[in-house]
């Protein structure tokens, strides 16, 4: 049996092995999205400390039917906007560069999105198929600077594991 939630606070390559071991174990043999990303979101929220937001963008055609644009998915944390550009605030330019971005002061990302008013740092990974971006998992916090190189090598392991389960 797994932990959902680890026992104490953790070093970080600790943490990313129970949280994969964990989302992992969780997602195995689902072929549901909306499930495996509602599980996740809410493992990210156990796991990691310090978080306002954490959840999932997905790639979805726009509502006019043209270009595909970021989509609210499965989140723990504020209602959310719902509809995000590529190439617009951290999530549109983590899922048009098809790269990490890690924001130490939102305040200072020019265009910015702020959904929660409260957060000061945030994480975004896309997550990749076949080179093709298929979501993103969004990490808000209200600490700035909140979020290290070792968070975003383990949202990425995460990222990769979930490219066949989303
Ligand atoms: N701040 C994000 C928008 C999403 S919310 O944080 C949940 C952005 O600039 O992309």
């Amino acid at each position: 049996m797994y932990d959902f939630k680890p026992a104490e606070p953790l070093p970080a390559d600790e943490l990313y092995r129970e949280l994969l071991a964990a989302a992992g174990a969780l997602t195995e043999g689902e072929p549901d999205a909306v499930a495996n990303m509602a599980n996740v979101a809410a493992l990210l929220w156990e796991f990691l400390p310090d978080l306002n937001w954490a959840g999932f963008y997905r790639v979805a055609p726009s509502k006019k039917g043209g270009d595909e644009e970021l989509v609210l998915g499965p989140f723990v944390g504020r209602p959310a906007c719902i509809r995000i550009p590529f190439g617009s605030g951290v999530c549109g330019a983590a899922a048009q560069s098809r790269a990490t971005q890690l924001v130490a002061d939102v305040h200072a990302f020019p265009g910015h999105i702020a959904c929660d008013a409260a957060s000061a740092s945030e994480l975004v990974v896309p997550v990749l198929r076949d080179g093709a971006v298929i979501a993103v998992i969004d990490l808000d916090s209200p600490t700035p600077a909140r979020f290290t190189e070792a968070d975003a090598r383990g949202i990425e392991a995460l990222a990769a594991l979930l490219a066949s389960r989303l």
